[in-house]
C-alpha cells in the first residue's frame, strides 16, 4: 500500500513526494516513514531521476512525529525498536531532495524538512522544536541539524522555548533557502529542482556531498575532500562537455544518467 500515507509522482526528471495524512496534519508515524524513506530511495536509484521534491498540505508539511503512535511506548521498546533510526536512511540519497515546506513543520516535521538538502518556505509556514512541551526533546536529529543550521543562539530559544517562528524568521535565522508565496509553493519547489535535475546529474551528485562534507568533517580536511573531487571531475566527459560549451558560447548537453 505505497500510497497511503504518501503519494508519488514523476514530473519530468523530478519525483514528487507528498505527504499525505491530512486529518493528521501528517504527523510521521512509523508507516509513512517507511513509505517516505522508499519512495525517495527509488527515485534516488532512478537514472531518469535527478532531483526530489518533499513536500505536505497547504495547512501542514508535517505536524510532528505522531504522538498518539508514541504515547505509549516505554523505554525499552524504543531502544529495542530504535525508534527513528530509520529516517536517517533519508540523509543517505545521493540526489538533491528539496523541502517544500506550507503551514506546519513541527517536531519532526522540521527535523524531516532538515534532513532534506534545501527547504523552500511558503509565507505561511511556521516552523519549530515543540517537544519540551510534550516532556521530551527533539528525537530525529533537531538538536544537532537546527543547530548547525542556525547556530546555538536560536537554536537554544527554538528548543528549550517550544515556540515556533515564522518564514521570514526561518529564512533571516538561515534555516531556509527561499520563502515564495503560498499559493506558488510547489511550482516554485519544482522549478528549482528542475534546474538542479537539468544540470550533469554525478556533478550535482558530488556537489552535494560536498556541501554535506561540511557538516562531516573540518575545514582543512573538507578543503581537500573538495579539491580531490574537483581534480576529479577532469577525467568527466561533463567537464569537457561545460568548458567547451562556454567557449562556443552554446548551452551545454550534461550527461543525465
Ligand atoms: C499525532 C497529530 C499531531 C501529531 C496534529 N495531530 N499533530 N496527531 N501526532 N504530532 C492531529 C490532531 O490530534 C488532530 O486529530 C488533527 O491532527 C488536527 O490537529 P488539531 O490540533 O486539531 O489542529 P489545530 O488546532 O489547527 O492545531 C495545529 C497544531 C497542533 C498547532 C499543529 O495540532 C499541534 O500542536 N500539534 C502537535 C505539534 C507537536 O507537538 N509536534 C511535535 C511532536 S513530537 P484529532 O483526531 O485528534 O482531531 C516530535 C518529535 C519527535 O515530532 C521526538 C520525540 C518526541
Amino acid at each position: 500500500d505505497l500510497v497511503e500515507n504518501v503519494l508519488v509522482e514523476r514530473r519530468g526528471r523530478v519525483t514528487l513526494v507528498t505527504l499525505n495524512r491530512p486529518e493528521a496534519l501528517n504527523a510521521l508515524n512509523l508507516a509513512t516513514m517507511t513509505e517516505v524513506v522508499a519512495a525517495v530511495r527509488a527515485a534516488d536509484a532512478d537514472p531518469g531521476v535527478g532531483a526530489v521534491v518533499l513536500t505536505g498540505s497547504a495547512k501542514a508539511f508535517a505536524a510532528g512525529a505522531d504522538i498518539k503512535e508514541m504515547a505509549s511506548q516505554d523505554h525499552l521498546q524504543m531502544y529495542r525498536a530504535d525508534w527513528f533510526r530509520g529516517w536517517e536512511d533519508l540523509t543517505r540519497v545521493r540526489i538533491p531532495v528539496i523541502a517544500a515546506v506550507s503551514g506546519y513543520a513541527l517536531g519532526g516535521g522540521c527535523e524531516l524538512a532538515m534532513m532534506c538538502d534545501l527547504i523552500i518556505a511558503a509565507e505561511n509556514a511556521k516552523f519549530g522544536q515543540p517537544e519540551i512541551n510534550l516532556g521530551v526533546i527533539p528525537g530525529m536529529g533537531g538538536s544537532q541539524r537546527l543547530t548547525r543550521a542556525v547556530g546555538k543562539a536560536k537554536a537554544m530559544d527554538l528548543v528549550l522555548t517550544g515556540r515556533m517562528i515564522d518564514a521570514a524568521e526561518a529564512e533571516r535565522s538561515g534555516l531556509v533557502s527561499r520563502v515564495v508565496p503560498t499559493e506558488s509553493l510547489l511550482e516554485e519547489a519544482l522549478a528549482v529542482a528542475e534546474t538542479i535535475a537539468s544540470k550533469s546529474k554525478p556533478v550535482a551528485m558530488m556537489a552535494k556531498e560536498a556541501v554535506n562534507t561540511a557538516f562531516e568533517t573540518g575545514l582543512a580536511q573538507g578543503v581537500v575532500f573538495e579539491r580531490r573531487l574537483f581534480h576529479s571531475l577532469f577525467g568527466t566527459p561533463d567537464q569537457m562537455e561545460g568548458m567547451a560549451a562556454f567557449q562556443e558560447k552554446r548551452p551545454a548537453e550534461f550527461n543525465q544518467g
